[in-house]
């Protein structure tokens, strides 16, 4: 069983998939999508956007990764064949681990450009899409693709699935929900059911999967032997370290707050020089936002720190939580 760290736009950047990739559980990191218009996406731009590339220049053998060892895939999102096959080529020339299409995004400004979800209504390109990327870039280099059950409904998951599958994706994420769902619960786990009865490559469930109980669920309902993480792994960031205990038969200790907040303060330190000033600890509250859901004391911390912009205010609000500083 493999599980996935989600690509989550402005959340799991390369601080994140750093920081969730040495706690452990992770197997595989998606990039955040990197969009492709008529011109394919420079060398710079894929370098700042998914900096796990930069590896390769130091062992040339290696592909993308963080810098514990999980592999990075590298998103793409757009809907030109071409622009988006020879951006393929350019990241693979750059060691990605693999390349991700995405058919999934729900914003209305991607859609409104034909890309991500709209593209769902357009089986026909999404195959065009899939295969000219195959063929671009070299054998060893995956091609993989992440879809939601459809646009306004769901009812043309399996038309994508299997046309992903024939041209040439080697496997296939489901986030079991339309764009017109949203992120609304419930995740439609038995659809992709369906989808893996009927593909001959593996497929990845993703959706609402916020603790080991879900996980459960979704093994069952679904059929899968692979899973992705996004918003649970985000507020529980042990999450991936639980369901594979569980799988194992071992027990884990769950992570106390304590452990919550030296991981927080990590990425207080890693990210407070990546953004102007104004910005300061910004993803810090971003995250704490997301941990309120499984820890009580994220709601008191992200109620004290939510106003602060100044580095005193952060290293007093950190120390006060029990944290040595060096800032
Ligand atoms: C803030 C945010 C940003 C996202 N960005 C991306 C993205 O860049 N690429 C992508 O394929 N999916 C993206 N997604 C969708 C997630 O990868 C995932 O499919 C979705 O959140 C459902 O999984 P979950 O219920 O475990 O969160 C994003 C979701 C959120 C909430």
């Amino acid at each position: 069983m493999r599980l996935f760290l989600a690509p989550m736009e402005g959340v799991v950047d390369h601080h994140f998939r750093s920081i969730y990739s040495a706690i452990g559980g992770i197997d595989i990191c998606v990039s955040e999508f990197l969009r492709v218009n008529d011109r394919p996406i420079s060398t710079k731009t894929l370098l700042r956007d998914c900096p796990e590339l930069r590896g390769l220049r130091e062992a040339p053998n290696d592909r993308s990764a963080t810098p514990t060892g999980t592999p990075v895939r590298v998103q793409l999102l757009g809907s030109n064949p071409q622009s988006l096959a020879a951006s393929a080529c350019n990241a693979a020339t750059l060691g990605a681990a693999a390349i991700d299409l995405n058919f999934g995004c729900p914003a209305r400004t991607v859609n409104n450009s034909q890309g991500g979800a709209i593209l769902l209504k357009n089986t026909r390109l999404i195959s065009d899409i899939v295969g000219a990327v195959r063929r671009a870039v070299p054998v060893k280099v995956p091609v993989t693709a992440k879809i939601r059950l459809g646009f306004e409904d769901r009812s043309c998951y399996m038309d994508n699935a299997v046309a992903i599958a024939e041209a040439g994706a080697s496997e296939l994420v489901v986030h079991a929900r339309s764009r017109a769902d949203g992120y609304r619960p419930p995740a439609y786990w038995s659809c992709i059911a369906e989808i893996v009865a009927a593909l001959d490559i593996p497929v990845v469930a993703n959706g609402e999967i916020w603790n080991l109980e879900d996980w459960r669920r979704c093994k069952s309902e679904s059929n899968c032997e692979d899973f992705m993480l996004g918003r649970g792994l985000v507020a529980c960031p042990d999450l991936a370290l639980q369901i594979k205990a569980e799988v194992s038969g071992l027990a884990i200790v769950p992570f106390t707050w304590d452990r919550v907040v030296e991981l927080l303060f990590g990425f207080y330190q890693a990210t407070k020089g990546a953004y102007p000033k104004r910005f300061l600890g910004n993803r810090v509250k971003q995250w704490l936002f997301y941990l309120q859901m499984c820890y009580p004391e994220a709601q008191v911390f992200f109620q004290e720190v939510k106003r602060y912009r100044y580095p005193e205010q952060f290293a007093q609000a950190f120390s006060a939580q029990g944290v040595s500083l060096r800032c």
